[in-house]
């Protein structure tokens, strides 16, 4: 088979790295890939964005398969537009995507579906958001976009100040845009957070093992939020049960209601959750892998991945024999990223120290954001510039593993978090 990878971050590294090792593959191209893809799949220029020449490409090259990783194309209708030319694809349709694109269209499928949910409210008027605020005036809310801000337009507002000028930031000064020109206002909720993802097909779902994000910027979870800047899997609050009760109540109860709504969802279906003492309740859907919790997560999966893309993208995940297998052992990721990151920053800075990392079946640099220059110089080219993942016997071993690689790495700025995997 012939796969195109669409996206240029760690989790399409990720991604094609997994693919590349599949018996059933004898090409991999990536567009547009980035400096450390190109060790394992061939970087095509187009930009994820621009559907004419990605269609042009799968044609020339009859490719079997693409497999879109980031969510801005799949909002955009990426997966309709080559479907359309006949081309297959793995990721949800356009509408489906909403699921993540819109966060007031997420709420509300909860709301209709009794998908457990914080209690939240949307808004697109200034004066009648600071009204609610007046009357919620004691409680801890979180103030979203509601629109795409790469895991940067969620602000948890400690008191009725900062929740004032969250709102505000979105719908007066227009901080994110057109993404937050509308916004959703929830409850905020306390206890550990889970992210359970699923392999979906539109009616059938494969449920993959759990894993959790590190979401703030600075260590104690401090700071902004980010795209991510860290992942370990399995997730430590994922026990048995809450797993079988996200499986029923959310990414089950989820598909069968994305079909009542007209909008059946194929691809991968991500839950991120907060599990509260009252139970699991869904902070966020995604339409694609997390990024980092993809490269744990892939790094996890021992089966080959490209028969569960291809049968999800057919329609028949009920058709495979047996569900996936998994490395016992945990894994975990930690991103270094961008001095300034997840405000303002500078690349093009060179990256010392990657062919000092002694790479093996169980670590691996994925790379987010870098360049590769024709000489082999690696530039920084991202806010999110690379990501080490390595699984080991236990957590604590798997993170000495990335902590140690990440000692051989420089680059002017280089930061990362040294508490991923701590709960
Ligand atoms: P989201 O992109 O909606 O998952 O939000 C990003 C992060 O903000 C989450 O991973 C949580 O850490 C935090 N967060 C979002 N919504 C809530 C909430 N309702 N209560 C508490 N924390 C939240
Ligand atoms: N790491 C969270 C996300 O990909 O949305």
């Amino acid at each position: 088979m012939k796969i195109l990878v669409v996206g240029g971050g760690g989790r399409e590294h990720a991604l094609c790295w997994k693919i590349a090792r599949s018996p059933l593959v004898e090409k991999v191209w990536c567009a547009p890939g980035n400096g450390g893809i190109a060790k394992v799949a061939e970087c095509v220029p187009i930009g994820v964005e621009d559907f004419a020449r990605l269609e042009a490409f799968c044609r020339e090259q009859r490719v079997d398969l693409v497999v879109v990783g980031p969510e801005a194309p799949l909002c955009l209708g990426l997966t309709d537009a080559l479907q359309a030319a006949g081309i297959k694809v793995f990721g949800p349709s356009r509408l489906a995507a909403e699921i993540e694109g819109s966060k007031a269209f997420c709420r509300e499928l909860c709301r209709r579906h009794h998908i457990p949910s914080p209690q939240s409210w949307t808004f697109s008027d200034l004066a009648t958001a600071l009204a609610f605020l007046e009357g919620h005036r004691d409680e801890r809310l979180v103030v979203k976009a509601s629109g795409l801000a790469a895991g940067k337009g969620v602000l948890v507002c400690d008191d009725y100040d900062s929740a004032r000028k969250a709102v505000a930031s979105c719908l007066e000064s227009g901080a994110f845009g057109a993404a937050g020109s509308q916004i959703v206002i929830e409850e905020f909720l306390e206890g550990d957070e889970v992210s359970m993802l699923a392999l979906c097909d539109g009616r059938t779902i494969v449920p993959l093992e759990s894993a959790k994000d590190h979401k703030r910027s600075l260590e104690g979870d401090k700071g902004p939020n980010t795209g991510g800047m860290g992942a370990i899997s399995p997730a430590p609050a994922a026990n048995p049960r809450t797993i079988k009760h996200v499986e029923s109540q959310v990414l089950v109860q989820a598909i069968h209601a994305m079909v009542q709504e007209g909008r059946p969802y194929r691809g991968i279906l991500y839950a991120g959750l907060m599990v509260t003492p009252l139970g699991p309740r869904v902070l966020e859907f995604n339409a694609r892998f997390g990024d980092p919790e993809a490269q744990p997560l892939l790094m996890r999966f021992e089966s080959d991945l490209v028969p569960f893309l291809v049968a999800a993208a057919d329609g028949s995940l009920d058709k495979l024999e047996s569900g996936p297998t998994w490395d016992a052992r945990p894994a975990a990721c930690v991103v270094a990223v961008s001095g300034g990151y997840p405000e303002a920053y500078s690349t093009g800075f060179e990256i010392h120290g990657l062919d000092d990392v002694e790479e093996d079946d169980d670590l691996v640099v994925f790379h987010s954001g870098t360049t590769r220059k024709p000489d082999g110089t690696i530039l920084t080219a991202g806010g999110r510039v690379l990501s080490v993942t390595a699984k080991a016997k236990t957590v604590r071993a798997a993170l000495d593993r990335c902590y140690a690689a990440l000692d051989k790495i420089s680059f002017q700025g280089m930061r990362y978090r040294r508490d991923i995997g701590q709960r």
